[in-house]
């Protein structure tokens, strides 16, 4: 193991297109996070940096769909993304920007090193033009029918519906979103990095130096490295992004994954003068956390980059995680199934560290792993409320109840075979926590925690201070016990502030002790509490999570994707990683007659409508179907206004089984028509048909 001096965490850079769900937290912003609370706590020269990513297809892609400029949609989504970041205390020293100008300027004056050493292919390609806009179209500007599912509205790199990947080529029809123009082919240069050049010294670098990266970085830097590198053009035809620095470059920047990088190191200079020291020096430890959709520009193409550059340290690990899913359905943008960070923080105040010991326990740092509301609330209330909750409370009441509000002294004469266990056990989990966390198994380390704090509940159980007055050597018992229970306390809220920071500190407050007392340093120590010392009353650290709470999360993540599934959304790539692919094909798998039989349709007329309280997209209405009225909970309330819309016909599926949402019990659904651009229209007739007839 190397000796290193300093110490520089990044965590990757979201794109500000949209807020952070649950899956970038568990990605790679609470892993980080763990990992600098506890180098600060062992006093290491460590900083954390990091920001939003304001470049590229996915932010202009957002800026057309939302009908504002690029910047606007930045400064928008920065705002909100930093804010959860906050809230949910991921202690950046920085979270910067890459459309400030400082980065601006860093990366262009990286590229241009680049270029001024030779090192750069110059290639002419043709590329994709708009005439009517007098635009070179990024592949996911054109759109048009794909080949393989016959979905109308396909991207030039990919069909949302099958998920194939996809090259404008391919498209039937293909046509510009910026104008409908039919894309033509022109001439255009563009600068390439020749990443074949560095193939050797890769191979070398990643697969012989680093073999103790996570197997599953390690396994995907092989097979990118065994499939052989090729040049990727570092430059784009947008007027969004980093100019490129040279003469008569007009409407080209640098490709975002050039610029997104450079961010961590703009971010470095904003931060510090002495950023050269944090990446210069060879004594620095870096770490790249990030998604395992990003671990090639992290693991291969940066790092050729920088050793192109020259100058640079090289990261020392990149310990990416793999990606989260919602119960047990994989995180889609587009069709809003997610968890959203700052939706959390609204319905569970006070909460933040609930969150960030569920996203850590159950983080997908093997595999990818599912995040159910169910989980959150049994490890909610079995873990933290009744093991390591109960134990502090525990301690804190009795030692107001059976040693007058002090802390105990503590007689050596009476010590035994418990107690040193306990002692043990708390010097053990030092070792073994501080061993997870600096190998980034921060799992295991978690559990570890919960582990001694369930000892602790154990050794109360045991020795059952509360009976022991009037025995021989009663209270000196009851001393010993309350003692070593209070100093585990302590223990506990050293150990476990790296997870749980705003935990720790309500211990410490109710310890009536210092910051301070959380330096690495003082765990496994037994001296942490004076004799004598009066201590607050116990607070709860944790709250119950009622079913209810749980059973309303459930209900608004179908509800949303429901909603989420009648408009077009942007999808948002994600830094902590989440690859988003939608889940039905345009055209589904052949039916039977029989299977058709089964649906009663039945024409209905709306009777009423309203929308429905805190969701912004249902409307509940009230249908006609000749034989009864029904309710039917609708996800339409983003296109029509509910007094539009009454007395309008429409097609019921009346078989639908019953389903709440919102608290609404929804019977049946109402067909609509979804156009090229999302948007929803009442499939009309001419003729008015009574409520209640058949549909077949
Ligand atoms: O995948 C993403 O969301 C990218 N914006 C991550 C960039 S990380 C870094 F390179 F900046
Ligand atoms: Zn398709």
């Amino acid at each position: 193991m190397k000796d290193y001096k300093r110490i520089l965490v990044t965590a990757a850079l979201p794109y500000a297109n949209g807020p952070v769900h649950i899956g970038h937290l568990a990605g790679c912003y609470i892993p980080a996070d763990i990992y600098v609370r506890y180098q600060r706590a062992q006093k290491q020269d460590i900083k954390f940096v990091g920001g939003s990513d304001e470049h590229g297809v996915p932010i202009t892609i957002r800026a057309m769909k939302e009908g504002v400029s690029p910047q606007q949609i930045v400064d928008k989504y920065h705002a909100i993304i930093k804010d959860s970041f906050e809230k949910m205390g991921i202690s950046f020293d920085i979270y910067s920007r890459t459309t400030n100008p400082v980065h601006h300027k860093t990366a262009a004056d990286f590229f241009k090193k680049l270029y001024d050493d030779g090192l750069f292919e110059e290639k002419e390609t043709e590329q994709f033009y708009d005439e009517k806009t007098n635009t070179f179209l990024a592949d996911r500007y054109i759109t048009g029918t794909c080949p393989v599912c016959g979905n109308p509205n396909a991207y030039g790199d990919q069909c949302e519906k099958c998920g194939s990947s996809l090259s404008p080529e391919q498209l039937i029809n293909p046509r510009s979103t910026l104008s409908d123009a039919v894309p033509v082919k022109k001439l255009t240069k563009h600068w390439y990095f020749p990443l074949q050049n560095y193939e050797p010294w890769l191979k070398q670098w990643v697969l012989e130096d680093h073999k103790e990266w996570k197997n599953n970085v390690y396994g995907q830097c092989k097979s990118w490295l065994d499939n052989g590198l090729q040049s990727r053009a570092m430059t784009r035809d947008s007027n969004w992004g980093v100019k490129v620095p040279l003469p008569g470059t007009e409407g080209k920047v640098l490709y975002v994954w050039f610029d997104a990088p450079i961010g961590y190191i703009s971010a470095t200079k904003e931060l510090t003068k002495q950023w050269a020291d944090y990446w210069c020096k060879e004594d620095t430890k870096l770490v790249h956390f990030i998604g395992k959709d990003n671990i090639v520009f992290h693991c291969i193409i940066f790092p050729a980059m920088l050793k192109a550059h020259g100058g640079f340290v090289l990261p020392d690990n990149v310990p990416a995680n793999e990606f989260l899913n919602i119960e047990g359905e994989k995180v889609s943008t587009s069709r809003n199934w997610a968890v959203w960070v700052h939706e959390y923080l609204k319905d569970f105040p006070g909460c933040e560290d609930v969150l960030r010991y569920v996203l850590c326990a159950n983080a997908p740092e093997t595999k990818d792993n599912d995040f159910t509301w169910k989980d959150f609330q049994d490890r909610n209330n079995s873990e933290l409320v009744s093991i390591f909750g109960n134990f502090v409370n525990r301690s804190l009441v009795l030692m107001h109840k059976l040693c007058g509000g002090k802390v105990p002294p503590f007689h050596n004469a009476i010590i035994d075979g418990d107690d040193k266990q306990l002692m043990e056990d708390i010097k053990a989990a030092k070792i073994k926590v501080t061993q997870s966390i600096e190998e980034y198994r921060f799992r295991e380390a978690l559990f570890e925690i919960i582990d001694l704090s369930r000892k602790g509940n154990q050794y109360l159980q045991k020795k059952e201070p509360w009976k022991k007055a009037g025995a021989e050597n009663g209270q000196q018992q009851i001393d010993n016990c309350i003692h070593l229970s209070l100093q585990l306390t302590a223990n506990l809220a050293i150990l476990i502030n790296p997870f749980l920071p705003v935990t720790a500190r309500k211990i410490l407050h109710m310890l009536k002790v210092v910051e301070k007392m959380l330096d690495w340093e003082n765990a496994g120590s037994f001296k942490l509490l004076s004799v004598g010392y009066t201590l607050r009353a116990p607070e709860l650290l944790f709250r119950k999570i009622e079913d209810s709470e749980i059973a309303a999360q459930v209900e608004k993540l179908r509800a949303n994707a429901i909603a989420g599934s009648n408009t077009q959304n942007v999808e948002k790539k994600s830094a902590g990683g989440n690859v988003v692919q939608p889940m039905e094909n345009m055209l589904k798998q052949e039916i039977v007659y029989d299977d058709f039989a089964k649906l009663d349709l039945k024409t209905g007329k709306i009777l009423s409508a309203e929308k429905v309280e805190k969701a912004d997209k249902l409307l509940k209405l009230e249908i006609d179907l000749g034989f009864e009225k029904r309710i039917i909970v609708s996800g339409i309330a983003l296109h029509f206004k509910p007094e539009e819309i009454i007395g309008k016909q429409v097609v019921v599926v009346a078989n639908l089984a019953p389903r709440k949402m919102r608290g609404i019990e929804s019977n049946g659904m109402i067909l609509m028509a979804e156009d090229k651009n999302g948007k929803l229209h009442f499939i009309n007739t001419e003729e008015a048909i009574e409520p209640g007839a058949g549909v077949s």
